[in-house]
């Protein structure tokens, strides 16, 4: 395969066209943003992280019947993704309540929800990516409602499989960030990444509600080992035997 321009390069990854059009390639940075980027840095060794657990969760979520845009793991910070149309929406499964939802609501943190939350984000840096209600989303055409509904049947079903997988794995899946995209068919597949960059996961074996943190939430909040957090997540997807 012969990697060709620069497509667009975001926070944390960046997007190269290929000599095949039906695939481009992702190359994962060890920059790291937060806040949408008001606080920048540098997390050693995430790139190549992120994107081993990025594929191998890819790779579960594939055999347990999710379609996603994963082609293969080609080195250790690039994976080869179909060339897809990314929707707009940052979709955000919660289980425990966390991050903005405490903020936004008052729910005390690590309160277990009665059920599974799906919200839906405008993807747009320069708002803010703030939270749509549905009737916004479809004023602003980011989706029809049978996307829509598309969307929160996927993202609930993955929500099932990831939190087994890293139940499996001694941890907690607190929420996550999905991003889809519609491929040439016209069908919704799961797109971006799934990594501590975009998941809040919490080590059972740990009740410190500082030492417990395995996410990005350690560098959003200066708690300190980041690398560390994220290499032992890397390590227990990788022992996984699911
Ligand atoms: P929030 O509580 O800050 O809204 O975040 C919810 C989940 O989404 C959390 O797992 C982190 C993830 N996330 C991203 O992946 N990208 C983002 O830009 C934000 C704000 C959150
Ligand atoms: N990735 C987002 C940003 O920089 C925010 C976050 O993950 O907290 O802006």
């Amino acid at each position: 395969m012969i990697v060709r321009q620069k497509l667009y390069e975001g926070k944390a990854k960046i997007l190269y066209a290929t000599d095949d059009p039906e695939v481009l390639l992702t190359y994962f940075k060890d920059d790291a943003t937060a806040f949408n980027a008001q606080k920048r840095g540098s997390i050693e060794g995430k790139g190549a992280i992120n994107c081993a657990i990025s594929s191998h969760l890819f790779r579960v979520l594939e055999a347990g019947g999710i379609p996603t845009h994963f082609v293969a793991q080609v080195s250790t910070n690039e994976m080869q993704v179909r060339a897809v149309k990314i929707v707009p929406l940052e979709v955000v499964v919660r289980n425990i309540a966390a991050g903005s939802l405490c903020r936004e609501t008052g729910l005390p943190i690590g309160t277990v929800l009665p059920k599974p939350l799906v919200e839906f984000y405008y993807k747009n840096d320069s708002l803010g990516d703030p939270l749509l209600t549905r009737d916004r989303l479809f004023l602003l055409e980011l989706a029809t409602p049978k996307q829509v509904d598309h969307l929160q049947t996927l993202a609930l079903r993955i929500n099932d499989i990831l939190t087994a997988f890293f139940q499996d794995c001694g941890i907690t899946l607190v929420d996550f960030k999905l991003e889809f995209g519609i491929d040439r068919n016209g069908q919704l597949i799961l797109a971006d990444e799934i990594s501590p960059d975009t998941c809040r996961l919490w080590n059972q074996t740990e009740d410190d509600p500082t030492k417990r943190v395995l996410d990005k939430d350690r560098f959003r909040h200066d708690l300190g080992n980041v690398e560390a957090a994220y290499q032992q997540v890397l390590e227990r997807v990788l022992n996984s035997k699911l």
